[in-house]
């Protein structure tokens, strides 16, 4: 049952706003309809779109379908190796060299945090540390995902490598390094996992995106195959093939060589994922905002709120208002840096003092902005806990 406005209004009456919460009750559910999608894969937690250590830590604990962390920073992996977290992979190259010497710390210490990487000069660096470390640093080759259809771009600029004879490289230079192992490869189909086929800011490109993602998909298993063989041609094993995001895990867990998923914004299911047709997640994470002034009967004003998402600007990455039903930005304003005014004509009683709830369109991002996140459950607040922020943590 969809949580209504006065459930989490009494839940939440006497805190102070804006506040961040998780519904921890809505947040299993997801939990467990993210390891149904999953096939025979198992699931990698994508750290960027979670942000709260608890939360983390509750899906990995929740079911062995969820096995390691997908990073975003060095720092971040190690600060996640030192909070207890294992097998952490980074889903981005990084290059500077006190970067990769944090990491090899946490090898040292028998940690496993993999690279990433998709350039020979990068293997040729990472190697250097790792051999001045006394250390073998564990290597994933992220391999480009995207499709180039006439006239249209489909995908992300990522990795160079968008075919399996741009793998030669790296690969002679995996030949040479000492210092480096090559454990894993990883593709992100990015425009199957992250583009919804229904989102109102899309326009009529919506009536194309379903067909593009039906011939990319078979493009890009054919590829993904591919670069895998010319892999193990070379003589490696591969521990490791990663793919797809919350998105695409429908076409993901077709492809017999991935053995693994990365999910991470389907857990806190934000607006951005309200526009898919395969899923639908519930909402568990949202933020309340306080009415402070009514400017004119049916608009409400309250502070602050103006959280948007990154990614190229356009309406959808504005936050959604969530509760009460009917609630909307003004076209003219949005969400403010101070000030948010919301137009509502329903039948919940709006005074002064009362919240409205609104969702981040990205799920990781919203907790940028909390240094909390209140914890939810069957109708009461169980726990506060923090956010990266509020652990004075900034990784990017
Ligand atoms: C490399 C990589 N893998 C997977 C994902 C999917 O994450 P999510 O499930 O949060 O969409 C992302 C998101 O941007 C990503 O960058």
């Amino acid at each position: 049952m969809t949580p209504t406005y006065s459930y989490y209004r009494d839940i939440l009456r006497g805190q102070r706003m804006p506040c961040a919460f998780v519904d921890v009750d809505l947040l299993d559910e997801n939990i467990a309809a993210i390891k149904a999608r999953a096939g025979a894969k198992t699931i990698r937690v994508a750290s960027k779109s979670v942000r709260v250590p608890w939360a983390l830590r509750r899906i990995l604990d929740a079911d062995p379908v969820y096995q390691g962390v997908m990073a975003y920073n060095a720092h971040e992996a190690v600060f996640l190796s030192e909070q207890g977290f294992d097998d952490i992979l980074l889903g981005y190259p990084m290059w500077r060299e006190g970067d990769i010497r944090a990491v090899c710390g946490e090898l040292r210490k028998g940690k496993r945090i993999v690279l990433m990487v998709d350039a020979s000069e990068q293997i040729g660096h990472t190697a250097q540390v790792g051999l001045a470390e006394g250390v073998t640093i564990p290597l994933c080759i992220d391999v480009d995902m995207s499709s180039s259809f006439p006239g249209i771009y489909f995908g992300v600029r990522r990795s160079p490598i968008t075919a399996p004879q741009h793998l030669e490289p790296l690969l002679n230079a995996l030949d040479k390094a000492k210092g480096v192992s090559l454990v894993g490869l990883m593709g992100y189909e990015a425009q199957i996992a992250g583009l919804g086929e229904r989102n109102p800011a899309n326009g009529m490109a919506n009536l194309l995106i379903p067909f593009l993602k039906r011939r990319s998909v078979r493009e890009l298993a054919a590829r993904r195959a591919k670069a895998v063989e010319a892999i193990r041609a070379r003589g490696h094993t591969l521990d490791l093939v990663n793919g797809g995001g919350t998105g695409s895990m429908e076409s993901t867990r077709e492809e017999p060589d991935v053995t693994e998923i990365t999910v991470g914004s389907g857990f806190f299911s934000s607006s951005q994922f309200d526009y898919y047709t395969a899923f639908r997640h519930n909402p568990a994470a949202a933020y309340a905002i306080e009415v402070v002034r009514i400017p004119m009967p049916g608009l409400y004003t309250c502070a602050g709120g103006g959280y948007p998402a990154s990614g190229p600007a356009s309406k959808d990455k504005l936050p959604l208002p969530y509760l009460p039903e009917g609630a909307k930005l003004l076209g003219q304003e949005g969400a403010g840096e101070v000030q948010t005014p919301i137009a509502y004509n329903g039948p919940e009683k709006l005074g002064l003092g009362e919240p409205v709830f609104l969702r981040h369109f990205k799920a990781g991002e919203l907790f940028e902005r909390f240094n909390t996140a209140l914890l939810i459950s069957k109708g009461k607040v169980i726990d506060e806990v923090p956010t990266y922020r509020g652990m004075g943590k900034c990784f990017l």
